[in-house]
């Protein structure tokens, strides 16, 4: 069972791959509705019709060195297991959207996993890529942005060991409280 948190590091990686600058990652969970949907957008260089079939078949792959391509189809066959959806929009030259959606109390709904860590981590791997988290849990909103958190760091570097501390606090604490950076 993989951990919902790797197939969001799995989606931001496709994207990167597709020469994205800006990514925009969206986690909403509403207990209310029974939905957990991750919606992750990239500008990158897009698919075709044909191509957005393609991807959604496992033995399809851009990458040189493998012959399968599991990331996408992974996550939709988790979708359909947990009774929700999965999506790609997408369009040549302009960008992807994919969303998947579970129902939130599936049985087979597998753990989101160290999402503060998976956060954390895409920021601070996205230096030439804008990237910008928004995580919805029952309403209560936390935002973080790598453009935002250059705003308010300045020069001080992302990778510094003081920064990693502090953000990842202040991570895991405003996903439950909600909040705006
Ligand atoms: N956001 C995207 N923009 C453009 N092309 C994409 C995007 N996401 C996936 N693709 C294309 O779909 C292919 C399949 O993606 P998928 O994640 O399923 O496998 P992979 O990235 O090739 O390998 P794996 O994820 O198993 O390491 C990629 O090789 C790439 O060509
Ligand atoms: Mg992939």
């Amino acid at each position: 069972m993989i951990e919902i948190s790797l197939h969001i590091i799995d989606m931001v990686q496709n994207a990167i791959a597709a020469n994205a600058k800006d990514i925009e990652v969206i986690i909403e969970e509403n207990t209310k509705n029974n939905i957990l949907k991750l919606e992750i957008k990239d500008d990158g260089y897009g698919l075709n019709k044909h191509e957005v079939k393609k991807v959604q078949d496992p033995f399809f792959t851009t990458k040189v060195d493998k012959k399968v391509g599991l990331g996408i189809p992974l996550l939709k066959q988790m979708c359909i297991l947990c009774g929700g959806q999965f999506t790609i929009e997408s369009r040549k030259g302009k960008g992807t959207k994919i969303i998947a959606q579970f129902e939130k109390n599936s049985i087979d709904l597998p753990p989101m996993g160290d999402i503060e860590t998976t956060i954390l981590i895409l920021l601070l791997s996205c230096e030439n890529t804008d990237i910008k988290f928004t995580y919805t849990i029952d309403g209560k909103i936390f935002e973080i942005s790598s453009k935002g958190l250059k705003e308010i760091l300045g020069e001080i570097p992302f990778s510094n060991p003081e920064v990693i501390k502090f953000l990842k606090k202040y991570i895991k604490e405003k996903i439950k409280t909600g909040g705006v950076k």
